[in-house]
């Protein structure tokens, strides 16, 4: 049982207050070194992209040691790279859409500390300018291809060592097709004024081998905001992949292979809170979607639309989805829903029948709620230690930061749940993110003795404030970029009952 994994040595963690210092800021026992920035060479060719947000390690033949981390890259600030709110041109369109999509860095630990291995071919970009197959039979918009990934916020990775990257907010760059009257709605960020594609060709989860750097567009999981792409996998080899549309009053789903190791012959459904169901978007099973699309592509590609055709649980903008390593149970968090007035958030908790995560019962409970009373507010990556320690991070979005009803919570931060101890089942902040930033990506080393953690757009209200709003990471140079950072410490190890 879960006492087994007791530590006597379980630490008693001073949590940090809230704070607005422009300064990454850690808990007693860890620190900090600067792995990646923005604008950094990571080989002959490539420079780091913006926005860094999901990260995944993949360790070299089992080494805990040596690995290729995969890092997203969300989005641009127009005012960062040509200092306007838009691109002007279409080589500011070129520059950003290089900035986008992911990186591969292969690593090693040396001298106590990560080294980046400037020579490796493992280092590779992906871009929104890379192009990457559909993974379907029928074309998508007549084509097979698309033409770069983008909006890549979080993800997951496969069993078989692949990792998956989820386009997310894909209508911020080339905008969105109106299904009824097929027109397209402009985009916040203006790319198809100058590179007009087909908005249909975003919005996927996207697969990368982080050897070769090849990827496919899964269209079997959907096309939505997705957020995460959580990847369970059955006895039988066959696997079940859980992912949230991050939209106000937007839904869960979950995909489940017919086959083995699988990511294109499945079945797709979405949540029923309220009954603890899981819904078919499968054409040939709801009458209701037959009447609505032509074919179980179209139903894939207007995943929202279906989803409230068969009566699914609008919920408060899931995000990210992990599953606890001890229990199976399922955690989401739901980040907030303003326009409801629901400010702080909550972690939801779906207990699938019989622990099977084929299942097509549920039971969904609130795990932790937002609030003055737990410290937190906006939820939004979680992760697991090998101790099934619960980790997430806070994503209070920089316009509302320090204002009310944020200002308790001051700058976004990094928290830990124990489940052990005395503090078992408190919230800890563990770490406080620079002015404006939001702390995403959490990954452990496999040893679990580092933390890597993505500082994403420390300065975001740079372009509104008409002046850099952070400086951070502090080298020497006024303009704040986001980066990635490695985190160690005995905190770290003692949490985790390593020693
Ligand atoms: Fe890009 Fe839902 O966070
Ligand atoms: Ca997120
Ligand atoms: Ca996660
Ligand atoms: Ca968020």
């Amino acid at each position: 049982g879960e006492a087994g994994f007791f530590s006597p040595k379980t630490p008693d963690i001073v949590p940090l207050s809230p704070s607005a210092n422009d300064a990454l800021l850690l808990a007693k026992g860890l620190r900090y070194d600067l792995l990646v920035k923005w604008g950094d060479s990571i080989s002959a060719q490539d420079t780091f992209g913006f926005n860094n947000d999901f990260l995944c390690f993949v360790p070299i033949q089992n080494k805990s040691h040596e690995g290729i981390l995969w890092v997203n890259h969300e989005y641009v600030d127009p005012y960062f790279m040509h200092g306007s709110l838009a691109p002007q041109s279409l080589a500011h369109v070129r520059e950003e859409q290089y900035a986008v999509g992911g990186s591969l860095l292969h690593l090693e630990y040396a001298g106590n500390t990560w080294q980046r291995k400037p020579t490796s071919a493992y280092n590779r970009r992906l871009t929104a300018e890379t192009m990457i197959p559909f993974h379907w039979d029928e074309p998508i918009v007549k084509a097979t291809h698309a033409k770069g990934t983008l909006g890549n916020c979080a993800g997951g990775f496969t069993p078989w060592g692949t990792i998956l990257t989820c386009e997310e907010n894909y209508h911020f760059f080339y905008g969105e097709r109106d299904h009824e009257t097929n027109a397209i709605v402009p985009s916040e960020r203006g790319w198809e004024t100058f590179d007009p594609q087909p908005p249909e060709h975003y919005g996927w989860v996207v697969e990368v081998d982080p050897f070769t750097g090849k990827a496919q567009k899964h269209v079997a999981l959907g096309r939505c905001a997705h957020e995460c792409a959580t990847v369970a996998m059955l006895n039988d080899g066959r696997v079940v992949v859980y992912t949230g549309d991050d939209k106000n009053d937007e839904h869960l789903y979950k995909y489940v292979s017919s086959k083995p190791r699988d990511l294109k012959e499945g079945k797709l459904y979405v949540a029923q809170l309220e009954r603890g169901e899981w819904l078919s978007l499968d054409i040939r099973e709801q009458p209701v979607l037959a009447a609505a699309f032509t074919s179980q592509t179209e139903v894939l590609i207007q995943l929202r639309k279906a989803a409230k055709l068969v009566g699914a649980t609008p919920l408060d903008r899931p995000e990210d989805i992990e599953i606890d390593p001890v229990n199976g149970q399922v955690l989401v968090t739901l980040t907030n829903n303003v326009p409801k007035g629901n400010y702080f958030g909550s972690i939801l908790k779906i207990k699938e029948h019989q622990n099977d995560h084929s299942a097509l019962m549920f039971e969904a409970s609130t795990l932790l709620t937002g609030g003055e009373e737990t410290g937190f507010a906006a939820p939004d990556n979680l992760i697991f230690d090998r101790l099934g320690n619960l980790w997430f991070t806070s994503d209070i979005s920089g316009s509302k930061m320090n204002k009310p009803p944020y200002e308790r919570f001051k700058n976004n931060g990094l928290f830990v749940m124990p489940r052990h101890g005395k503090q078992a089942g408190q919230v800890l902040q563990i770490a406080s993110a620079p002015v404006d930033a939001e702390l995403t990506g959490p990954c452990f080393s496999p040893d679990g003795r580092t933390l890597f953690l993505s500082v994403q757009h420390p300065g975001e209200q740079s372009s509104q404030a008409g002046r850099w709003t952070s400086n951070w990471p502090h080298q020497g140079d006024a303009k704040p970029r986001s980066a990635v950072v490695t985190i160690q410490g005995p905190l770290l190890n003692q949490l985790q009952g390593i020693r």
